[in-house]
């Protein structure tokens, strides 16, 4: 994007962007047979933070519901992760067996931020998520949220060259996946920033771990990081903050996002379905 676009196109976003979470929420009927104007609603804030947070007043919802809803917003292709149901949707809770036990996201550990799929190859580049709450924890749980479009322009406007240095092609490599039987994933390496061909629109592949990522190795790419984590850990910058609770849910067009650890109790056990979409939520680019 050159520079007098950019400009224009960030002073509109920056305009319109909320300035406190309770700007995000959505109060709807039912996840299933949305309204014209409840959809409408939640077009129009992830146009504005490519997010929404919709309360639900309907208290049963299952994986299919999930996908009911995700259709209204044009979100079809569903990534069949290694952990998710047939369906393609994940149940999100602290795993006692399995496959599960063996990712932070099935246990009760926080998580660092990033944005799903990360390790996905481009075929199968995850565009947007809808996380629904069925069962909140006792305490902790709490997203940390930040349009991707916002760390864009915070990093731009620090230094045009960290733009270029995490649009490498080479800027992030996840190392294969192996287990006992032998490699799960191949080696994915890709930018941390990337645009859609048709749409033009924004796409941010990026995990904070410490373990198992492997950075470009040079200094521009090492600052370039430095400051986005200085975003990320910004109290007055802006992040938005907030715990699901149950018949709550959060559709986005992969927003980076990290977890707090926190700890179930009678009656609490944190379940979250988790759809994950190769569609971008319609007519917001
Ligand atoms: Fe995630």
């Amino acid at each position: 994007m050159n520079n007098s676009s950019y400009q224009e196109w960030r002073n509109a976003k920056l305009k319109s962007y909320p300035q406190s979470v309770d700007e995000l929420f959505v109060e709807i009927a039912g996840l299933v047979d949305l309204s014209v104007t409840e959809i409408a609603a939640i077009k129009a804030n992830c146009r504005r933070s490519n997010m929404a947070i919709y309360k639900c007043r309907d208290d049963f919802v299952d994986r299919a519901a999930v996908c009911a809803f995700a259709s209204n917003f044009g979100l079809l292709r569903l990534d069949h992760h290694l952990c998710a149901n047939e369906d393609g949707v994940s149940e999100l809770s602290v795993a006692s067996r399995g496959i599960r036990t063996g990712y932070v996201p099935y246990s009760s550990r926080s998580l660092s931020w990033h944005t799903d799929g990360y390790y996905n190859d481009p075929s199968r580049q995850v565009r947007a998520v809808v996380l629904h709450c069925a069962n909140s924890s006792a305490t902790g749980g709490e997203n940390a949220l930040l349009d991707p479009e916002i760390a864009y322009i915070r990093l731009r406007d620090e230094n045009p060259g960290f733009i270029t240095a995490l649009e490498h092609p080479e800027c992030m490599t996840i190392p294969a996946n192996s287990g006992t039987q032998g490699e799960i994933r191949p080696a994915v390496c890709g930018p941390v920033f990337s645009r859609d061909l048709r749409s033009g629109a924004l796409h941010m592949r990026f995990s904070a771990r410490k373990k198992n990522i492997q950075w470009r190795d040079d200094e521009i790419t090492s600052a370039a990081r430095d400051f986005l984590s200085e975003i990320l850990a910004d109290e007055n910058g802006m992040v938005f903050r907030y715990r699901l609770q149950a018949g709550e849910g959060l559709i986005s067009n992969n927003v980076l996002h990290n977890r707090t650890a926190f700890e179930d109790g009678p009656g609490h056990g944190r379940l979250i379905y988790r759809a994950r979409f190769y569609d971008r939520i319609h007519s917001t680019s």
